[in-house]
């Protein structure tokens, strides 16, 4: 084992924005050749570089990055370079002494076989794929592999005709032929300069679904979607969605494709969702796949979202780019906050809000509290793959969201606009985002852009008066950010806050602040900029209700929480759905955590009427959207609920949790239950927002109805099991008896593998659901499914099917008090760390907030998270997040 000082010395380095340069040669066209083998694979590499001209005093070397690839030949201008004209070291070929124009030819040999890292070329059931973003390219051929190097790419692709009859890379297919030796070719151009990270290559033997598009202005467009025969049956949702996202991208942000043909290709190993390759997308296989027999609700929706954000990068990601990762969310808030908005001009708007605002408080939020925290653009980073977060992306997306809120429609448009026109062919960064909002728009948006550098999650103090004499309200709106890595004091941000007031039939007042000449509608944006500002109301008849940051309108927490009365009124009568949820869910929250306390203390659970009455009423609301309801039944999740805790004490936690589930479903039985068969329909599978709405109450209501203990409950649920025509029914169902002690438990699982077992995407399903259930034993069941034939460590979707499941959605039982659940998550690290670095950084994060527990917990994480440190040839990844985690 390495000393601490050794570990210290081979510390990966911190690469910091601080130190951008620009880049001292570009590239004009790339000509790639590609002879495909499985084990050896032949790359040459013939590149047009200039010295850029931006550059004062330019007489750099040429420095190209390079890594686990084997150096055959370099060639200048078409003479072999000898071995004192260039120098290799730690991941770069360095050339000095080079004109100001040359031609380079570079070969190399790779092994795509033992790729289980899943980045550059990779072999996934017996085809070729590619993974560049964002520093994969460098794993194929020596190259300047940074995104603000932006080429033309030409790629030929030699293979055996039989084994790899399609053969697919960027842009137009310009030509194709046979060899006399079984082997085929064919030559791809891509007109658009683009940076290395946007790279791809299939080669396999699938089967192509063939759609077409036209676009507003007439052209036509080929639409290709490759999948495994056995697949065949799982294109129609992806095509129609690709097809909606085409013309939503025209009507919204006037943006029409740009190449002949958009491919997808669904691989089956992948590290992420899906992957914007220009005109070839590359999607994990279950985040395209779907019929109505093998996919949830759930996945349809997820589909349609992550077709829509790949298709958008088009325009926000390639043709402007990013000119170093810290300008990651340049790409990525701005693209997540354009596929939420399609999803939600595709579905209900509500329903897409709370989920959208959810991923941020649980997970975001939690983020932003803990070790990892860094800010929506970070200034360091010792492994870029650790910087696609839930900060970068979610919150990124957010502060996109501000923009449109603080603009308006046609001021934000006008700004994007701006954007696209300004940049189209540059790497650009979030800086160039703001001022083309602030050109087009004739803003200052200076203060605005703390939401770009500085980390955390601000809190927002609220405090109210009324004056009856002078009819006044007074709104006084205080902020804070607390201190999180590397950044203590935080400046104040600029946020907007939506508002409405509502005297107490619930009607909302005209908003008129003192001094202004007229009221301004019943709700509106107000700007807080200052650490502390009152706003003062006036022509107030009666002390009124504050519904305050509507539809979530800044990424904040407010405080203080409200009494449950306040909280009752506006569950049953806010105007907003999202807060008139949000308001359902702090009442839960003031519920629970007096309910935690009382487990704390031993004494006897009691739910007062408060919520099941609130609950009831809406239940009879014939008026309101079932998708709504469902949303507002759910409680919320344990992992929320610890946030709000002082000390997370996971078991209290977990029997308030559940308390409160099992007496409002005894309490509601009835009204539950006439949902349950209003919405319990027979027809054939639909994805529309109505039936997925019916569906998701309904099976919102036979999980509360299990938790009766009643054998009616139980009957249902397994006849739903029997008669589900959909796997959104279906797998609801198994779910739910998954939770449950009883005899038919285990006889239905099994029954459901025998179904399914030719399925891996739902044989995930079945793998999560057993490691997700919360019954006592679910660590060993867990380990069994490790050495299932069906479960393999090299595959992403199985490792976050079982492991991923366990140790991130299963709260009780992960954070068991003997440690069991570490020493197993961080066993995996260290087996994982060697076969996909990527996958096992991502696990880690569920140790990662260790000081939030028990002292007795902390030093079992803290001790688990010290093992995988001290394991030699630890991946920058792992060590990045552990070393982090356990910083002070
Ligand atoms: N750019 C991809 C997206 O957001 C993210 C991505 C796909 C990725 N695969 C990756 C990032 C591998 C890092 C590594 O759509
Ligand atoms: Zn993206």
């Amino acid at each position: 084992m390495d000393t601490a000082k050794d570990k210290l010395d081979s510390a990966p380095r911190t690469i910091l924005l601080k130190n951008y340069s620009a880049p001292a040669f570009l590239v004009e066209s790339v000509d790639l050749h590609f002879d495909l083998d499985p084990a050896l694979t032949r790359v040459r590499n013939h590149m047009h570089i200039s010295r850029n001209p931006a550059v004062e005093n330019n007489a750099e070397e040429l420095v190209l990055d390079g890594c686990d690839i084997e150096l055959v030949s370099i060639h200048l201008n078409g003479q072999p370079l000898t071995q004192n004209q260039y120098r290799q070291e730690a991941n770069k070929l360095l050339i000095p002494a080079l004109p100001g124009q040359f031609e380079l030819t570079i070969e190399t040999r790779i092994h795509p076989d033992n790729n289980t890292a899943l980045e550059g070329l990779y072999v996934s059931s017996g085809m070729f794929c590619t993974q560049c973003e964002a520093e994969g390219f460098r794993r194929i051929t020596f190259y300047p592999d940074r995104p603000d190097i932006m080429a033309r790419f030409t790629t030929t692709i030699v293979a055996d005709q039989t084994s790899y009859p399609v053969l697919l890379s960027n842009g137009n297919l310009i030509d194709q032929g046979k060899q006399d030796n079984g082997k085929h070719w064919i030559k791809w151009h891509d007109p658009f300069p683009k940076p290395s990270y946007l790279f791809a290559l299939v080669a396999g033997d699938l089967v192509c679904k063939k759609d077409s598009f036209t676009t507003r202005s007439g052209r036509p467009v080929d639409i290709h979607l490759y999948v495994e025969a056995a697949n065949q049956h799982k294109c129609s949702h992806a095509l129609v969605s690709l097809k909606q996202a085409m013309r939503w991208d025209e009507d919204t942000y006037g943006r029409e494709y740009d190449l002949d043909i958009f491919m997808i290709v669904a691989v089956n190993d992948f590290n992420m969702g899906a992957m914007e390759n220009k005109g070839l997308n590359i999607f994990n296989s279950a985040c395209v796949l779907a019929s109505p027999d093998t996919a949830t609700d759930a996945d349809y929706y997820n589909i349609q979202g992550i077709i829509g954000h790949e298709y958008f990068h088009n325009w926000s990601g390639n043709r402007v780019t990013c000119r170093d990762w810290f300008q990651l969310s340049l790409k990525e808030g701005f693209t997540v906050f354009r596929d939420q908005q399609f999803s939600a001009d595709m579905n209900s708007r509500p329903v897409k809000r709370i989920a959208d605002v959810n991923v941020l408080r649980t997970l975001q939020f939690a983020q932003d509290a803990g070790p990892m925290a860094h800010p929506v653009r970070p200034d360091s980073y010792m492994e870029i793959s650790n910087f696609y977060t839930v900060t970068v992306y979610n919150k990124g997306a957010e502060v996109v969201r501000m923009l449109h809120s603080l603009l308006g429609e046609t001021g934000f448009h006008k700004g994007t606009d701006l954007y696209f026109q300004r940049h189209d062919g540059q790497a650009v960064t979030t800086d160039d985002f703001i001022r083309a909002m602030e050109d087009a728009n004739q803003k200052d948006f200076s203060q605005f852009k703390r939401w770009y550098s500085q980390a955390g999650t601000p809190v927002i103090t609220v405090s109210e008066s009324y004056d009856a004499g002078s009819q006044t309200y007074t709104l006084t709106l205080t902020q804070e950010c607390p201190p999180t890595p590397g950044q203590t004091d935080k400046q104040p941000f600029h946020m907007p806050l939506s508002m409405a007031l509502f005297n107490t039939v619930g009607t909302a007042y005209p908003l008129q602040l003192d001094g202004e000449t007229a009221a301004t509608g019943t709700q509106r944006v107000i700007e807080l900029t200052e650490r502390s500002q009152t706003y003062k109301f006036i022509a107030i008849d009666q002390p009124p209700v504050l519904s305050i940051n509507r539809g979530f309108s800044a990424p904040v927490k407010i405080k203080p929480a409200r009494d449950e009365e306040t909280l009752a009124f506006l569950l049953a009568s806010d105007n907003d759905a999202f807060n008139r949820w949000d308001a359902g869910q702090e009442l839960c929250i003031a519920v629970l955590l007096r309910l935690i306390s009382d487990v704390q203390q031993g004494s006897s659970l009691e739910l007062s009427d408060t919520v099941a009455n609130a609950f009831a009423a809406l239940l009879e609301d014939d008026a309101l959207d079932p998708a709504l309801l469902a949303q507002i039944l759910t409680l919320p999740s344990e992992s929320y609920l610890a946030d709000q805790c002082e000390v997370v004490d996971v078991d209290a936690i977990f029997n308030a949790h559940q308390f409160m589930r099992s007496t409002l479903a005894k309490k509601l039985a009835e009204p539950l239950l006439l949902h349950y068969q209003r919405y319990n329909k027979k027809s054939p599978y639909q994805f529309s927002a109505d039936d997925m709405a019916g569906r998701s109450l309904k099976n919102l209501c036979l999980a509360y109805l299990m938790e009766t203990g009643d054998a009616a409950g139980q009957r249902l649920c397994l006849e739903q099991l029997q008669q589900a025509n959909n796997m959104t029914d279906s797998l609801s169902a198994l779910n739910t008896l998954a939770q449950h002690e009883l005899p038919e438990r285990s006889v239905e699982l099994e029954k459901f593998y025998q179904n399914w077992q030719q399925d891996p995407l739902v044989i995930d399903k079945w793998f999560a659901i057993q490691a997700g259930s919360r019954l006592p034993d679910t660590l060993e069941h867990v380990k069994a499914l490790l050495q299932h034939s069906a479960f393999s460590i090299t595959n992403p979707n199985n490792v976050r099917a079982v492991i991923g499941r366990f140790c991130h959605g299963n709260s009780v039982r992960f954070h068991a008090a003997d440690g069991s659940g570490y020493q197993f998550l961080a066993d995996q690290v260290i087996a994982l760390d060697t076969i996909n670095p990527q996958i096992a950084a991502r696990l880690i994060s569920a140790m990662s907030r260790w000081r939030r527990f028990d002292t007795a917990r902390q030093k079992l994480m803290q001790s688990q998270l010290e093992r995988i440190l001290s394991t030699d040839n630890l991946s920058k990844d792992v060590f990045e997040i552990v070393s982090k985690s356990l910083q002070q």
